[in-house]
This record gives structure tokens, C-alpha cells and sequence, in this order.
């Protein structure tokens, strides 16, 4: 039941200005529609921006995670340490190729993979493969503990950079604090392309897997097909690939995107800030601030109801019926039914992530809400959270 006659204020909404526009209608008008010179300029971009040598661009960050692992050689056998407060997508990338996800929990503060978990998790088995953190709602996990457990256990770092941009570490971009970083551009996301992602690395030889096995193992790209100095018609499959490309209506939006990111960031920023100011005292946990230096990207901003009963999806639906969207991230993987039954897992396997997830509610965080919408969003929890006082 609505309570309010305004206009719902939706939990996600993406920021298209009129140069987005434009750059999709010229790339139509130029007849250009697959990967070609606007993918490239993109991924030229994209790396300049993250400091890395290469980035390739493709169709969604589950492609990304996907091709990393494989570039990585990953399979039968091998085992992926990862959390579960996370998207389906950053483990079932990993049963793709035969190998099994491994959980580890969470940091009760930061809710991004807890280290001291995961090298406890890691001295249980020697088929570790790799780590794959994700940068939960943006904000960087700790890279230098996660950078000591890999080497430590000579481990490739997979970073899960989808909610990570902009985000840095110690000055360092998500992206270039593993071995290789995966980022997400769907429709929700920081910077969007509908759908899209983007691999980021240093290491030659993974990119060079990357680029043929992300268009059907094919060792040239469909553009330097077309503009080589060898025969159009001429190309060779080295492998079982798989069709990921990214095509370039996506990159000439993406090209706009990202030339606003760090502004789009700071709008993000000063949102949290009112947010934070408004909060404190209420009866919520509120989400962990970026280490001085670093920089967190607010894809998320997630508050925890506190009390050992929290009202969580009572409070979304009240939110709901003032005109507010809000949302829930994530149901943990171990509670799914695919994951729970294939590892026999139980909810307190992974305490802190089942308690977060059960007090979580994510709040509108986008740069299209007007002042008016964000200052609606903090008066409608406050209401929401007095009315359940009473009651
Ligand atoms: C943490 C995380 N990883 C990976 C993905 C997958 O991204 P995509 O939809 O671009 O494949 C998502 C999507 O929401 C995500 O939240």
C-alpha cells in the first residue's frame, strides 16, 4: 500500500546525458556496430585510467571473471577461495571451467572477505588456485593482507572489481592490485553500457589468451580482420573460444561514462555524506568510510538495522510504500540453493555474512536523484525506523 502521492524514487537509475547519446547515434550513423576503432579507444581509455597495460573490453564482468580464470588455466581439480557475500556471477564463473568456489567470511565492519577466514580456509587444502575478493559496494578490500596470502600460498589474484569504480587502494586503482581485475557495466553499475565489463592486467601473455579466447579463439580480432593488410577472409582458430566481445555502440558510451566518472563519484560521495550525517545515533549500523587515501566508489550504500530480530523486509516494504526502492545485497551464496546443496553448506557456516545479510538493506545511491529525492530516501528511513520504535 502507498502512503504517498510523489513519484517512487527507484533504488537504481542510470546516468545517460545527451553526449552519451550522441556518441551511440553517431556510431549507428558510421554503420560500424561490432568491436572496432570505438572499442579500441575505449580500452586505451580504460587502462590510462585504471594504470594498467592492457584492458580488454567485453560484453559483461561474468565474461571477464570467466576469461581470467581460464587464462589462468583453472580447472578440474582446482579450488578458488572467494567470499559469499557476493553476485552468483564471481563463483559460477568458476564452476564454468570445473573447478569449486571455496567460501571464506566476511569482516564484520567492512564486509569484504575477512583474510584471517581466508588463510584459515587456505591451510585446509593445496589445490588453491586463486583469490577472488570482491570490492563489496566499492570499497577496497584489503589488498595488502590478501597480497601476503597469495604469495604465501602462491596464489594468482582475480580481483572482482564490478562495483570497484572509481576505487583505489594506497593510491592504486581496483584493477591493478591483483594479477588481473574484472569490472562490470551493466545497466546499474557505476559507469554503464547496458551491458559490458572490461579485463584489466600487466601480464602479456594472460591479455594475449584474453583477446583470442573472448571472440571464438580466433587469433585477430574481427576489426584488424577487416583493416589488416592481410585478406579480410582470412583468420585461425587456435581454440574453443567464446563470443565476448563487446561491441561499439557499448564503447562509445562507456568512452562518455568514464570521462565523468570522477565527477559522477563525488556526487556519489556527497550523497553518502548527507546520508552518514543523517544517521547517526538511529538504531543502524552505517556503512564503513574508505581508510584515509583510499577511495571508495559508493556503487552501494548498505546500512544494517541493528537488534537481534531485525525487521529487514518490513522495513524495505514500509520504504516501499513511502516511494522509496530499496534493496538487498546479497542473499550469500552459501544460502542458495544451488550452492548450499552442492557443498552441503548450513547458514552459520559463514556467520557474519548470513547475520549482515539478514540486517542489509541498500539505499538509492545514483547521480540522476536530486537533492529533494536523497533528502526524501534519510527522511523516510527516519520515519520508517521511529515508526517501528513505537511498535
Ligand atoms: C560482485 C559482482 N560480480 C560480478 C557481477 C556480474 O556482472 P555482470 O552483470 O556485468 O556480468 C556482479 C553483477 O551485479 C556483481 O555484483
Amino acid at each position: 500500500m502507498r502512503l504517498e502521492t510523489q513519484k517512487f524514487i527507484p533504488f537504481a537509475a542510470p546516468d545517460i546525458g545527451d553526449a552519451e547519446i550522441a556518441a551511440v547515434v553517431e556510431c549507428l550513423r558510421s554503420g560500424w556496430l561490432t568491436t572496432g576503432l570505438k572499442t579500441k579507444e575505449f580500452e586505451r581509455l580504460f587502462a590510462e585510467f585504471v594504470g594498467v597495460k592492457h584492458a580488454l573490453a567485453v560484453n559483461s564482468c561474468t565474461a571477464a571473471l570467466h576469461l581470467a580464470l581460464e587464462a589462468y588455466g583453472v580447472g578440474p581439480g582446482d579450488k578458488v577461495l572467494t567470499t559469499p557475500f557476493t553476485f552468483t556471477a564471481t563463483a559460477e564463473t568458476v564452476r564454468y571451467l570445473g573447478a569449486d568456489p571455496v567460501f571464506a567470511d566476511i569482516d564484520p565492519h567492512t564486509m569484504n572477505i575477512d583474510p584471517v577466514s581466508a588463510e584459515r580456509v587456505l591451510q585446509s587444502d593445496v589445490n588453491f588456485k586463486a583469490l577472488l575478493p570482491v570490492h563489496y559496494a566499492g570499497l577496497p578490500c584489503d589488498m595488502n593482507a590478501l597480497g601476503g596470502l597469495a604469495e604465501k600460498y602462491d596464489l594468482k589474484v582475480i580481483e572482482d572489481a564490478a562495483h570497484a569504480l572509481p576505487c583505489s587502494y594506497k593510491g592504486r586503482a581496483a584493477g591493478s592490485l591483483g594479477d588481473v581485475g574484472a569490472f562490470s557495466f551493466y545497466a546499474t553499475k557505476t559507469l554503464c553500457t547496458g551491458e559490458g565489463g572490461m579485463v584489466t592486467t600487466d601480464d602479456d601473455s594472460i591479455a594475449e589468451r584474453i583477446r583470442t579466447m573472448r571472440l571464438h579463439g580466433i587469433s585477430r580480432d574481427v576489426f584488424d580482420r577487416y583493416q589488416s593488410e592481410k585478406p579480410s577472409w582470412y583468420y585461425e582458430v587456435v581454440a574453443p573460444g567464446f563470443k565476448y566481445n563487446m561491441p561499439d555502440t557499448a564503447a562509445a558510451m562507456g568512452i562518455e561514462q568514464l570521462s565523468r566518472a570522477k565527477l559522477l563519484r563525488e556526487r556519489r560521495q556527497s550523497i553518502a555524506d548527507y546520508y552518514n550525517s543523517q544517521f547517526s545515533g538511529l538504531p543502524i549500523d552505517l556503512p564503513p568510510a574508505a581508510a584515509t587515501g583510499d577511495e571508495h566508489a559508493w556503487h552501494l550504500y548498505v546500512i544494517r538495522l541493528q537488534g537481534i530480530n531485525p525487521r529487514r523486509d518490513e522495513f524495505i516494504q514500509a520504504l516501499a510504500d513511502r516511494g522509496v526502492g530499496a534493496s538487498v545485497h546479497f542473499i550469500p551464496l552459501h544460502v542458495q540453493p544451488y550452492w548450499r546443496e552442492r557443498y552441503q553448506l548450513k547458514p552459520d557456516d559463514f556467520p557474519v555474512a548470513y547475520d549482515v545479510y539478514r540486517r542489509c538493506v541498500s539505499l538509492p545511491i545514483y547521480t540522476k536523484m536530486s537533492d529533494a529525492d536523497v533528502e526524501r530516501v534519510a527522511d523516510s528511513v527516519k520515519l520508517v525506523l521511529a515508526s517501528f520504535e513505537q511498535n
